[in-house]
């Protein structure tokens, strides 16, 4: 049995994992390296007081970077329960933050990276998703839900090829159909990960389908497409747009705003549009 003590929190291994209100947590030993960001984050607690006095830009990046490597090591290791919790912490973090009323929407944005990753992809959705849906008053259980889904959105593409996913030239038309599977191959991996909420599987399944009904994996159309569902699609694509790619400059949120506006009104919920554009005023 391996334990540590650290600034008053207290890890120890075990066979299972339990984290009591005396903040004691029990991992199975060869799980530990996975439990590194529940670690932070117990420790971080333990001492909110002083991470109170910690500027947004310090605790914008000690967010972004404790999430950054969570998702690289739940993209690695997609069915591991131990990084799918800490993605709920995560998830909890930013809401904490987006509920924090000193910050405004601005600031929020700009924790989001401008490099193009999956993973630091997936936190940027997050973020969008949880401004968005702070700004249209959801409840904090809806905003955890909605977050985990945004944070979780992409995970099926960690069952696809990464010469497929990372190609830079023009997709084949067998690898576009291979892309399109990552909505439901990521709704199977939640459902063995234990997620039972259906908002929250079913915002991970749909994201991909459009208003018009020309998206996957089913054609839904219109209200049809669950709300969770829509708010992440139009976050991926307003992210996929402001975001550095190797073939492409970033557009500023303005400009992918207008472009979205003009050019994806059949695919996007035309009201959540409006209500992201209000929100960026
Ligand atoms: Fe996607
Ligand atoms: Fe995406």
């Amino acid at each position: 049995m391996h334990c540590f003590k650290e600034s008053g929190a207290l890890i120890t291994s075990a066979e299972s994992v339990i984290i009591d209100t005396d903040k004691l947590l029990y991992v199975l030993e060869s799980e530990h390296p996975k439990y590194e960001y529940l670690r932070a984050s117990l420790l971080d607690s333990e001492n909110s007081k002083r991470i109170k006095n910690v500027s947004f830009a310090e605790q914008s990046l000690s967010i972004y970077e404790n999430a950054s490597e969570l998702l690289t090591n739940l993209f690695n290791n997609p069915e591991t329960l131990g990084n799918y919790e800490a993605s709920k912490l995560i998830v909890n973090d930013i809401v904490e933050t987006i509920l924090n009323e000193k910050y405004t929407i601005k600031s929020l944005m700009s924790i989001a990276s401008h490099d193009y990753y999956t993973h630091t992809h997936s936190i940027n959705v997050a973020i969008y998703a949880l401004s968005l849906g702070s700004f249209l008053d959801f409840t904090q259980k809806e905003l955890s839900e909605l977050g985990e889904a945004a944070l979780l959105h992409d995970l099926g593409k960690s069952k696809i090829a990464p010469e497929i996913i990372n190609k830079n030239g023009k997709l084949t038309d067998a690898e576009f159909q291979k892309i399109k599977e990552h909505p439901a191959l990521g709704y199977t991996i939640g459902l063995k990960l234990g997620i039972k909420n259906r908002k929250v599987l079913e915002g991970i399944r749909h994201h991909h389908e459009k208003v018009d009904g020309t998206g996957y994996p089913f054609g839904m159309r219109g209200e049809a497409i669950p709300y969770y569902a829509r708010i992440i699609g139009l976050c991926d694509v307003f992210d996929a747009l402001t975001s550095r790619r190797s073939y492409k400059e970033p557009m500023t949120s303005f400009e992918a705003l207008s472009l979205i506006k003009t050019n994806m009104k059949n695919h996007i919920d035309f009201n959540l549009l409006k209500k992201m554009i209000e929100m960026f005023r």
